[in-house]
């Protein structure tokens, strides 16, 4: 079934929201499809981001596309971009709700010259009063859309996750639902950060490489990819805070509140860590490009880390 039919009986203003962000991500995978032979790949300059990244030309492109779609849809009050320093005021143009998007148009910009798994993450939440500052509790959908082997939209509506691949003829029609009840054992973490880690998480990961157990690891670097991954085989995905980043390094309202939606509402769990078992959806953001230490996964892979930080 095509998403405007799954979704039809929901606020047509929300139905609009989401389908502009459709119609980005298909604007942004023709151009994934092509980058190369379009001269796309590479940095936009040697300017950085909010967060002290190099932009690469297709993070700049991308938050230009999803700036013009979601503003066409009149439907929005404020735009909060990984690529733009401050919030993007729009001007209201109806009465209707209004809602705000909080988005990273490009997750994994250093897979991009290799061609490996990156996408769109978003999440939409209601705003009578103009706030910039909005909290995970009042999300009311979260997504992605992963350009990988297909193009696949992964959405969480009325607390409940589906799955959409784009057709041939550039529809997404519905293929599933997700549980989170994959069985794999398999954990996600960049080792590479390893000597900085506290003992928690050193505790934590050793758990996992104890002799007798059945993991593995995965790590692609583009979040996206690695919670996909999470969400269809199990397992969990972490970027903790380690000595060299206190607060870690993903971003709050782009990357950890619509992940940690999208986990929660498929059966899982997302926490700080760092010995905290706080939900993700209940930090107070205080900065729009704020940053945090994330665990997310099965519920039992991340008792685990309760139960080894003896939480
Ligand atoms: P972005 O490309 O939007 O800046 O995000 C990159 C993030 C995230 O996708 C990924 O999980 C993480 O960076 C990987 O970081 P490391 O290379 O430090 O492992
Ligand atoms: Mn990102
Ligand atoms: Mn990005």
């Amino acid at each position: 079934m095509e998403i405007s039919l799954y979704y039809s009986k929901i606020d047509p203003s929300l139905l609009k929201v989401i389908l502009a962000l459709c119609v980005s991500s298909i604007e942004i995978e023709e151009l994934v499809r092509f980058l190369a032979l379009k001269n796309l790949q590479g940095d936009h300059s040697n300017e950085q981001n909010s967060s002290g990244d190099i932009q690469k030309k297709l993070d700049v492109i991308s938050n230009e596309i999803v700036i013009k779609h979601l503003t066409q849809t009149k439907c929005c009050n404020i735009l909060l971009s990984e690529e733009n320093e401050a919030p993007i005021v729009l001007k209201k143009e109806s009465k209707t709700q209004l809602y705000t998007v909080a988005y990273d148009p490009l997750d994994g910009s250093s897979n991009i010259d290799c061609n490996a798994p990156i996408g769109t993450i978003y999440s939409i939440t209601p705003n009578e009063k103009d706030e910039t500052l909005l909290g995970g509790n009042q999300i009311v959908v979260a997504g992605y859309v992963l350009y990988g082997p297909s193009t696949e939209l992964v959405l969480s509506v009325n607390n409940t996750v589906d799955r959409f691949v784009l057709s041939a003829n550039k529809k997404y029609l519905h293929v599933g639902t997700i549980r989170l009840n994959g069985k794999k054992k398999i954990y996600s973490i960049n080792e590479a950060n390893s000597n900085s880690w506290n003992r928690d998480m050193k505790n934590y990961i050793d758990g996992y490489k104890a002799n007798g157990t059945k993991y593995t690891a995965r790590y692609i670097g583009s979040m996206l990819g690695d919670v996909h991954r999470t969400l269809l085989y199990g397992g969990m995905f972490c970027y903790p805070a380690d000595k060299k980043n206190p607060n870690g390094k993903l971003r709050v309202l782009y990357e950890a509140f619509p992940m940690a939606k999208i986990v929660e509402d498929a059966g899982g769990s997302a926490i700080l860590g760092n010995n905290s078992k706080q939900r993700i959806l209940d930090i107070v953001p205080k900065d729009i490009h704020q940053r945090t230490p994330i665990l997310l996964g099965s519920k039992e892979e991340i008792n685990k880390y309760s139960i080894i930080s003896k939480l």
